[in-house]
């Protein structure tokens, strides 16, 4: 793998390359001694020009329990006009002998630009990119639900028929677009719910069913339910009447929560606004995956980062496996 830049263009068989490479990186993250010296001498760039706090401290950790050097750089609130910006930082990295940058950018298509840009020679992970995609979260996603439910059969499986529903601002939602691209890719079926106004207008070219009716589509059966969080830092218009009225047609609250059928699981990327799209008998439960989402980005994570780095790259690489 040269680049991790969408799900879209992933394709089955690498999904799961990277779903079961992530199995063994967390068989090892259970050891005491959680650091394998697999990246030793490598260095990973944590270049985030948006905020972040736990997708920069997984990237973070999943590095160091690699042995990889990591330098953190936040380049929020550069004045300088955003393509001469990524550019000037690219060539920096460039000539600090960057092996890998992670980039979070408020720009769709940044991460796209530093990779195919010649500017540098790292392998590139897309942290999230503006609206776009963000690919690691719903690879841990994935990875999430592959273990809920095939449990330790997961190996090599992917989630053909699994019914997940996706809920809320998915018009700002970049975690929704990785997840629509790569659950279609992995065979389940995904149902977006959410009012009119918080979905993208042309849904045609999207492998999704859509429903305004957010009970009705529980009643259906879930196997996973997704929150999203209202994105109210992307918003500059008003997209539903009150925080009131949202929470209660296409909140997940404390009722209706109560009535989700047997096994289904409930999912947030974080952060989350409790009360708003979430209640916290929903967020607290034991159907809740949302700490599991977390631990299991790291793995998901150390994977991505071992298979850009590790010799299995893409054969247009500077160098090949024998070092020439
Ligand atoms: C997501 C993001 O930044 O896109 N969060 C995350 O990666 N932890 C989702 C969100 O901000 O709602």
């Amino acid at each position: 793998m040269r680049h991790l830049l969408d799900t879209r263009t992933l394709s089955r068989e690498e999904a799961i390359r990277i779903l079961d490479v992530a199995e063994d990186m967390a068989d090892t993250q259970s050891r005491e001694v959680k650091k394998l010296p697999t990246l030793r001498g490598k260095t990973v760039v944590n270049l985030f020009f948006e905020d972040s706090t736990r997708t920069r401290i997984s990237f973070e950790a999943a590095a160091k329990r690699l042995s990889a050097d990591v330098i953190n750089f936040s380049a929020k609130g550069s004045s300088v006009s955003k393509g001469e910006s990524l550019q000037d930082t690219a060539q920096t990295l460039q000539a600090m002998a960057a092996d890998a940058v992670v980039i979070r950018h408020g720009a769709s298509g940044a991460p796209h630009t530093l990779a195919t840009s010649g500017w540098i020679s790292a392998g590139v992970v897309n942290a999230g990119d503006g609206t776009h995609e963000h690919p690691t979260q719903a690879l841990l996603d994935a990875f999430t639900m592959r273990r809920r439910l095939h449990g330790a059969a997961s190996r090599g499986r992917d989630l053909d028929g699994v019914r997940v529903a996706i809920i809320g601002d998915v018009l700002h939602s970049r975690v929704a677009r990785s997840n629509v691209w790569l659950l279609a890719t992995l065979g389940a079926q995904v149902t977006l719910v959410a009012p009119p106004t918080l979905l993208p207008q042309d849904l045609s070219a999207w492998p999704v069913d859509v429903s305004y009716d957010l009970d009705d589509t529980l009643a259906a059966g879930q196997d996973a339910v997704m929150v999203l969080r209202i994105q109210l830092e992307r918003m500059n218009a008003s997209f539903f009447p009150s925080e009131r009225e949202y929470s209660r047609r296409w909140g997940l609250g404390r009722e209706r929560f109560a009535r989700l059928s047997g096994g289904t699981i409930v999912m947030h990327p974080g952060p989350m606004n409790r009360g708003l799209e979430i209640s916290p008998a929903a967020a607290d439960s034991g159907r809740s995956t949302v700490l599991e989402q977390v631990t299991n980005g790291v793995s998901v994570r150390m994977a991505a980062l071992y298979l850009l780095l590790s010799g299995e790259r893409g054969t247009d690489q500077t160098t090949n496996e024998e070092g020439r």
